[in-house]
């Protein structure tokens, strides 16, 4: 027996790159005439030149190439409307809405607002989130409670709206992180707010079940986001170690957030599903 019979092989990262993790697989027509808002549906700018899709952007894009129609909500007009042309391109429908969600009086308006104009309301995808990158020592009150204000109470205050005016068989999707159940960031607000979301989460899905609307979470590993490239950039050796070889992808959040939001997903509910390759799991590649 020669000595590495037991070695692990390794794969090409690329072989788990399929045409559903890069958007290019062809539509079906899973969510044909839905009615989806979409929170925090632009994504950041950074130093890329060629930057990756966003998870609120691939999933506002394929939730339209599934035939339905998004509201596409962002603080950011640009960020919004380069959403909204992306889907345009495409035969798409889809419009914009600016709001910050720091203003809690703007949220209750803006669900109304973008379900008159949808024609009613289907689904709800509460993508929007920030990290501030702040370690305990030097946490703040303002950094703490601008975390948390974006990260869960945005999405207690848009889920209680939609909930009113939400059709039956509605669908609630909240996007959390792989960092609630780990300290690897050293980012506290980021890690317990994203934690407090998951708990949100059930209790969304409990206040909505008598209205036959179910609520899941979402909880995305180490992915090549803008964002993900942002934390990379702050931390060089946070992502050696990912399973398959390489990070996720925002079309790959939007795939599971399409089936979240879908009929296909019926009995699916106060669920967090965690999407990380199986890095919670314990499965981790050597560095
Ligand atoms: N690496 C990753 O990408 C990763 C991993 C785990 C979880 N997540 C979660 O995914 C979500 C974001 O992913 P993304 O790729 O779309 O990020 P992104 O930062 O590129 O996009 C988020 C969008 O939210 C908007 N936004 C920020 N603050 C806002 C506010 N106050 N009001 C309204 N809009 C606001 C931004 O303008 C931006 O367009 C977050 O909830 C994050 O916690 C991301």
């Amino acid at each position: 027996m020669s000595a590495n019979t037991h070695a692990p092989q390794t794969i090409d990262p690329s072989a788990s790159l399929h045409a559903e993790s890069l958007g290019l697989a062809k539509s079906h027509g899973r969510l044909a005439g839905r009615r989806i808002i979409v929170v925090g549906a632009g994504q950041r700018k950074t130093v890329d030149e060629a930057p990756p899709i966003g998870n609120g952007r691939a999933m506002s894009v394929l939730f339209a190439r599934e035939g339905a129609t998004v509201a596409c909500i962002d603080a950011v007009k640009d960020a919004a409307d380069a959403t909204v042309d992306q889907i345009a391109s495409e035969g798409g429908k889809a419009f914009a809405d600016i709001v910050d969600v720091l203003d809690t009086a703007a949220i209750a308006p803006a669900v109304q607002r973008c379900t008159d104009r949808l024609g009613g309301l289907d689904g709800l995808a509460l993508n929007v989130g920030i990290s501030q990158g702040l370690p305990l020592q030097r946490m703040t009150v303002e950094a703490w409670d601008k975390d948390y204000a974006v990260n869960v109470r945005s999405h207690m205050l848009f889920a209680q709206r939609a909930l009113e005016i939400m059709s039956p068989g509605g669908s609630i999707i909240l996007m959390s992180s792989l960092a609630s159940q780990r300290a690897g960031g050293r980012n506290p607000a980021y890690e317990s707010s994203k934690a407090a979301q998951i708990a949100l989460g059930r209790a969304i899905a409990r206040a909505g079940e008598p209205k036959g609307i179910r609520c899941n979470v979402i909880a995305p590993g180490f992915m090549d986001t803008p964002m993900g490239r942002d934390a990379s950039r702050r931390r060089s050796d946070r992502a050696l170690t990912v399973p398959f070889g390489r990070q996720g992808t925002g079309w790959e959040v939007a795939y599971a957030a399409l089936f979240l939001i879908s009929n296909e997903s019926s009995y699916v509910n106060a669920h967090t599903l965690f999407l990380d390759g199986g890095h919670l799991g314990g499965i981790q590649r050597e560095a």
